[in-house]
Parts: C-alpha cells; sequence; structure tokens
C-alpha cells in the first residue's frame, strides 16, 4: 500500500491484525513514550506517546457513583497533565495547567480523584501543548456505567483517530504547522477505530460508543450491517431516540449508538472521496436467545433545568483563520477579538444561573466548541431545547445558541477543540462563583 495521501485515506486500507485495548481496573496512568502498530501489520511500527505502554490508554470504566482514583506519572520528557473530558467535576480536578492546577513535570506525579455524577462514554486526555500529545496519542476512554445498564449482548467502545504518518511509518512531526493551523487543522492520512472487542454473533445487540479522539477531523460516520439508534451523545443520553442518519462526530465529540447485528458490522468513515472503512466487526455464529425488542433507551441525565426568561445572554464570535476576516486578536484564531486567555472570562456567574450564548462561526472552517466541567443543551431553530453536550460543532458561517446552567464553581475552559485553533488563540474561560 502506497501511503500518498489520497490512496492512504482515499481507498479502503487493509485493516488486519490491529491491536485491541484491555480493560482492567486502572489507578496508575503512566504516560511515556511508546511504539505502536498504528498501520496494519507487516507495516512498520508508530513512535508515540501513550498511557501504561498503550495508545489509546486503557479503558477506565466505573459504575456511576463510583470514584475514579488515578495516580498519573508523568514519564514522558516533557511536562502534561490528564482532562476527564466531559466528566462534571471539581474544578481543581479538570487537568487543566496552570488553570486548575500546577504542570506535572517529568518524573512526577499527580494524584486524580473525582465521583462522575453521569453515566455515559467519555474520555482523558492531555491537555498540555495537546495538539501535539494529543496527537502523538496521549488519550484513552473512560467510561461510567449506569446502576442498570441497557440490555445488550456487548458493550464495546470504539476510539476513533486519523494520524498523519510518513512512509517509514513515523509521524509527521510537524504539530506546530502554522498552515494546518489557520485551516482546518492537522489532518492525517491514515484512520481507523480502534475496538475493545471485536467479534460478535449475528443476531447480538451492541452499545457501541463511539469517540472521536482526532485533534482535527470531523468524522461523518456510516454504520453497516447494524440497525438501531442513537442512544446518547457526549455521554447523556438523548431525549428522544435518532435514527443512524447523518451521524456526525467532530473532535471529542461522543456519540452511543445500541444495535442489532443485521449484517457484517462496519464503521465506516463517510469522506467526501468516498467510504474509508475504519473498522469492521467479524461475525460468527447466531445469537438464538436474543428475540426481537425495541431498542432501550437511556435513563434521562439528571441536570438543573435552565431557567431561560432570567437568562443572561452572550456572544462569542470565533474569528479568524484562512480566508477569515480581520479581527483584534493578535493570532490567528480569536474569540471576541482575543487570541488566548483573556485576563477577564468571557463570562462570570453565580452558581445556579443560566446563559444563553450565542457562538457565530465568523470563519471559513468549522469548530468544536468545548465547556469544560458542564454540559449545555444545544438550542434548536425553532427555539426548543435540544440534546446535552459539551461539544458543539458550529459550521463555518452558521452559529448556533446553547443554553447552560453554570452550576459547578471554579474556572473553566471553553475553547475549539480543534487542538491547533486552540493553540493559536481560539479560547477563553468562564468564572463560576
Ligand atoms: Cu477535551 Cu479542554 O479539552
Ligand atoms: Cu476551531
Amino acid at each position: 500500500m502506497k501511503l500518498s495521501r489520497r490512496t492512504f485515506l482515499g481507498s479502503t486500507a487493509a485493516m488486519l491484525a490491529l491491536p485491541n485495548f484491555g480493560n482492567a481496573a486502572v489507578n496508575r496512568l503512566t504516560a511515556s513514550e511508546i511504539s505502536a502498530q498504528i498501520l496494519p501489520s507487516g507495516q512498520p511500527q508508530t513512535d508515540m506517546l501513550g498511557f501504561n505502554g498503550v495508545s489509546p490508554g486503557p479503558e477506565i470504566r466505573v459504575k456511576q457513583g463510583e470514584a475514579v482514583r488515578v495516580q498519573f506519572q508523568n514519564s514522558l520528557q516533557e511536562g502534561s497533565a490528564i482532562h476527564w473530558h466531559g466528566i462534571r467535576l471539581n474544578n481543581a480536578m479538570d487537568g487543566v495547567p496552570v488553570m486548575t492546577q500546577d504542570l506535572v513535570n517529568p518524573g512526577d506525579t499527580f494524584d486524580y480523584s473525582f465521583t462522575p455524577p453521569d453515566a455515559g462514554t467519555y474520555w482523558y486526555h492531555s491537555h498540555y501543548i495537546s495538539y501535539e500529545q494529543v496527537a502523538r496519542g496521549l488519550y484513552g476512554p473512560l467510561i461510567v456505567e449506569e446502576q442498570s445498564p441497557p440490555d445488550v449482548d456487548h458493550d464495546i467502545t470504539a476510539v476513533i483517530d486519523d494520524w498523519r504518518v510518513e512512509r517509514n511509518g513515523q509521524l509527521d512531526d510537524d504539530f506546530g504547522n502554522r498552515h494546518d493551523m489557520s485551516h482546518g487543522g492537522r489532518m492525517g492520512n491514515f484512520a481507523r477505530a480502534i475496538l475493545s472487542k471485536t467479534q460478535v454473533q449475528a443476531g447480538d445487540r451492541i452499545r457501541l460508543r463511539m469517540i472521536n479522539a482526532a485533534t482535527a477531523r470531523v468524522f461523518p460516520i456510516k454504520l453497516n450491517g447494524l440497525e438501531g439508534n442513537v442512544v446518547a451523545l457526549d455521554g447523556m443520553a438523548v431525549s428522544q431516540p435518532l435514527p443512524l442518519s447523518n451521524l456526525v462526530l467532530a473532535p471529542a465529540q461522543r456519540m452511543d449508538v445500541i444495535v442489532d447485528v443485521v449484517g457484517t458490522p462496519e464503521i465506516v468513515f463517510a469522506s467526501r472521496d468516498g467510504d474509508y472503512l475504519l473498522r469492521s466487526l467479524s461475525v460468527e455464529g447466531t445469537n438464538t436467545e436474543r428475540t426481537k425488542s425495541d431498542i432501550p433507551a437511556l435513563p434521562q441525565p439528571d441536570l438543573t433545568k435552565p431557567n431561560l426568561k432570567g437568562a443572561q445572554k452572550l456572544t462569542m464570535k470565533l474569528q479568524g483563520g484562512a480566508m477569515g476576516r480581520r479581527h483584534g486578536g493578535d493570532d490567528l484564531w480569536a474569540l471576541n477579538d482575543v487570541s488566548g486567555l483573556p485576563s477577564k472570562p468571557f463570562g462570570s456567574f453565580k452558581a445556579g444561573e443560566t446563559a444563553l450564548i450565542t457562538l457565530v462561526n465568523d470563519s471559513s472552517f468549522p469548530h468544536g466548541m468545548h465547556l469544560h466541567g458542564h454540559h449545555f443543551q444545544e438550542v434548536n431553530s425553532d427555539g426548543s431545547l435540544g440534546n446535552y453536550r459539551d461539544t458543539t460543532l458550529v459550521e463555518a458561517r452558521q452559529s448556533q445558541i446553547i443554553a447552560c446552567v453554570f452550576d459547578n464553581p471554579g474556572r473553566w475552559l471553553f475553547h475549539c477543540h480543534m487542538l491547533g485553533h486552540q493553540a493559536a488563540g481560539m479560547k477563553t474561560w468562564v468564572a463560576v462563583a
């Protein structure tokens, strides 16, 4: 197989003998340089960063209400810190160097401990030089199970990513490329889904938890050989089950589906150049026990309802990039004319206060805007409240209103999860007291 960008990402890459990740109780995460078989077997290994020797790092799995206690050991040559993406946790555990904790220097450790209040699909990742450390592989899944999980035969996690790989199997190391940063971000030339389990039976019911760990790529997803519904977005149960059509995963977003195996299951990246297989499951045997029944729904999230009448109204302009208009910031990207963290927060809220924030994308690229420590609701075009998210995709030249109850005290980042955009100015913060 030739590793040119077109053939590599444009055609069906062989997907044989790829590693899976395990799931044992995790109480220590050691970040280090690793070597991994990212490319199909027979191709060279790739030097990356990982946790406990692997990338994605080990799956952390707890029950709702159960504590996560992890000692982070930094065995890298540079600082780092772990952010628990999407978890509504104590500010001090949020893993943002300087803002919520000191940088964890090489050789040092940091103890994280929090109890996730919500069941769902989350992930953890480095929050230091993240456009490089995440692109090199410093992330892993964090699963919080419902007290009584839905009845399925398999609960499978799929971490989706793309990598920019050279012919020798090594990652292109130009992570800070300003051309990438001023456009859509660093796109890989090789993409795949890494699954916790790959073998099923015909007729099985699967809960599939998809996580987009890519630093820039928005994945339109098609699921073949599977029938069912989307049951959760960004960890939170959707208010109504959604059909399996027009599935989109922006960077950092998650999507849970509950599906029945009706053919050969395939997770497909519906790219503009055609379908690109991210991973298939192998089907052996038939499940004769399972009888036909409706796809179960998940318990609804238990979050404070917004008070829209008394809401504080704010506007956030997403500015900059190639083919963008002038803005007042001093870097490639800006939010309300400021590049990088402003000294004053974008918003200040009394704990429990509702805000309606209009995100106006005044640029030529999509942005996946992520708020730390909270989930918000996307407001539909008819004004009704949509599903909960922690990362919302705002397409080029479009706007998205979000409603958020700021009930978690602390200083929280709000930034683009196209991580090169974040590094080049697209970040701000809010204060909740
Ligand atoms: Cu998943 Cu501030 O990031
Ligand atoms: Cu962006």
